[in-house]
């Protein structure tokens, strides 16, 4: 229903210090009783209980049609009901179960769920003359407000509807307004029923992380327990209860997601586990090398370097269609592992039991998407599920993160020690640089392109700038044009510079690098890498572009 708004998942996410010292996890390793978020179909959904889970309490995202036994069989401590782009009244509109309302739990219902809220309790929603889009002044009425109380009477929200409560569900108090809505927010202490009409969970509504705490600290009792050490604690816990004394093989990628997984592992079974990274050339510059000195020589994981470069290049010669190159490296991928997993399994003496686990680095966000539960251990035994996975070994999946958001995989990596760089690192396609080459992939193009993307990373750091942008990465056209250096015309090549904002890589604007640190990027990769004579700023968002050149 409302714009795309930008947010920075890691802009008001609690640092690892700010935590530490907080209450000690209670049993069940912080994950104490959940918050469940039903998802009516707000684009905000899983924002909720990212926002719920930076308040140090855990949430999960469920689908609307959870009823009260469900809810109950789970323990939940409350229910927070999303925004969506329905109107209450609309035919096929979600509801959710009544019996919710009656069941003790707190309930907050946001946007749509406060609309519904209303609605499925005797309350009255219509279609108003004016709808609110974006930032709107919200004034409490009530200053004894269990959510709004000691904040400004007057501040700022953000809000994204059509419809407005019009009557309140009996029982309620109205506790505040907007100019558009008399009904903006609405209160029912007997019946633990609040209703907010604006989105808290944004980052536009500059209390909402406060209104948000009131409801599940003061009005849900919720202790704030969920923390990384508490994750670290729960996840090792788990990882050694499923394998047992068994063996773990895990595939590197210099990503964070396998990294932190990795160490969650290895924290858990120490040398039960093999990790075997496959180092296929097309990374970065220096990330192999930082891969082989955090796993092997910092935490002593065992670990197996394949260095297959010469593999890869081999098979991606002559070849320019960037799917072809994907399905190649992808497709290599797989069978350099497979070879050293059976290597592995081979060399294990005859009185241990055959490799079994396999370490994936599943998100709770692939876990929503794919209609998962987030607290169902995950059986899965099959070699078709998973992409990088031997035909003659069936293996277990160990995912350690589950039930985490990038965010909260971030701060875990943080805890557990792994380099600034690793945790922080912008997102990379698995296909490397073999994809941000145009055209075919050779041995000097791979030159160029890595050491024109060191020299973007270094001044992008050492500007300040490496956080606030999404991805930011150098581009090699298959094109050549005229320059002159020195006294001498030259025909090389142009370095795109790629830099992107974004929240989730579905939608990016191009990052506003100023233009002296264009500058010193921009005359550092002509001076300091040969073959290059140009550089050219992308300033295209997504959509219409994409992120990537390919
Ligand atoms: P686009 O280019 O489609 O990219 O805007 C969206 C996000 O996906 C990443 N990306 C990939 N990741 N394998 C990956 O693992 C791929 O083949 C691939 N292609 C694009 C891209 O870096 C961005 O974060």
């Amino acid at each position: 229903m409302a714009d795309v708004v930008p947010l920075r998942g890691h802009e008001a996410a609690a640092t690892v210090s700010e935590v530490a010292g907080e209450r000690a996890p209670g049993p069940g390793g912080g994950k104490e009783r959940p918050i469940l978020v039903l998802d009516l179909g707000g684009q905000y959904a899983q924002l909720i209980a990212r926002r719920i889970r930076e308040c140090r309490v855990y949430s999960e995202l469920v689908p609307s049609s959870v009823g009260v036994d469900e809810v109950r069989r789970r323990d939940a401590r409350a229910i927070v009901l999303s925004g969506g782009p329905s109107s209450v009244y609309a035919q096929d509109a979600p509801i959710v179960d009544p019996s919710l309302f009656d069941s003790a739990l707190p309930v907050l219902g946001i946007c749509y769920g406060m609309q519904l809220m209303a609605a499925q309790l005797g309350g009255r929603v219509d279609r108003t003359d004016i709808a609110e889009f974006g930032r709107t002044e919200l004034e409490v009425t009530e200053p004894s407000s269990e959510l709004l109380a000691d904040l400004p009477a007057q501040q700022t929200v953000w809000m994204s509807h059509r419809d407005s409560v019009v009557a309140p569900p009996a029982g309620a108090r109205v506790v505040a307004s907007s100019p558009a809505t008399p009904i903006a927010a609405f209160e029912d202490a007997g019946r633990r029923l609040y209703g907010v009409q604006f989105h808290p969970e944004v980052v536009h509504t500059p209390h909402g992380m406060e209104v948000l705490k009131r409801f599940l600290y003061d009005v849900a009792d919720a202790p704030p327990v969920w923390t990384p050490t508490a994750v670290i604690e729960d996840q090792v816990a788990r990882i050694r209860d499923q394998v047992g004394t068994q063996r773990v093989l895990c595939a590197l990628s210099g990503g964070v997601d396998s990294a932190v997984a990795a160490l969650l592992v290895h924290k858990a079974v120490g040398d039960q586990l093999t990790c075997v990274f496959v180092d296929h050339g097309l990374l970065r510059k220096g990330e192999a090398e930082q891969v082989v000195e955090t796993f092997g020589s910092h935490f002593h994981v065992l670990l197996v370097h394949v260095d297959a470069a010469e593999r890869f290049l081999t098979r991606l010669a002559g070849i320019d269609d960037p799917e072809h190159k994907r399905r190649i490296v992808g497709e290599e991928f797989i069978r350099v592992f497979e070879d050293e997993a059976r290597r592995l399994d081979r060399g294990l003496a005859a009185t241990e039991p055959p490799l079994r686990f396999l370490v994936q680095g599943t998100l709770y966000s692939d876990v929503i998407e794919s209609g998962g539960q987030a607290g169902v251990a995950a059986t899965i035994k099959s070699h078709h599920n998973v992409g990088a996975l031997p035909d003659d070994i069936e293996f277990e999946l160990v995912e350690p993160l589950r039930l985490l958001f990038k965010d909260e995989v971030r701060r875990v990596g943080e805890e557990l020690g792994l380099p600034e760089p690793m945790v922080w690192r912008h997102p990379f396609p698995g296909p490397g640089l073999a994809i941000r080459i145009i055209g075919e992939v050779t041995r000097e193009r791979l030159e160029i392109l890595r050491e024109a993307d060191a020299v973007l990373l270094e001044e992008i750091r050492r500007a300040g700038l490496y956080r606030d942008i999404w991805q930011c990465f150098a581009v090699l056209p298959a094109i050549r044009s005229v320059g002159v250096q020195g006294d001498e015309r030259t025909y090389a090549y142009p370095i795109v510079i790629r830099a992107v904002t974004s929240d989730d890589a579905m939608t990016a604007d191009w990052a506003r690098i100023p233009y002296d640190v264009l500058q010193t990027i921009s005359s550092r990769i002509i001076n300091e890498v040969e073959h290059v004579n140009r550089v050219a700023l992308d300033i295209s968002s997504k959509p219409p572009a994409t992120i990537e050149w390919e």
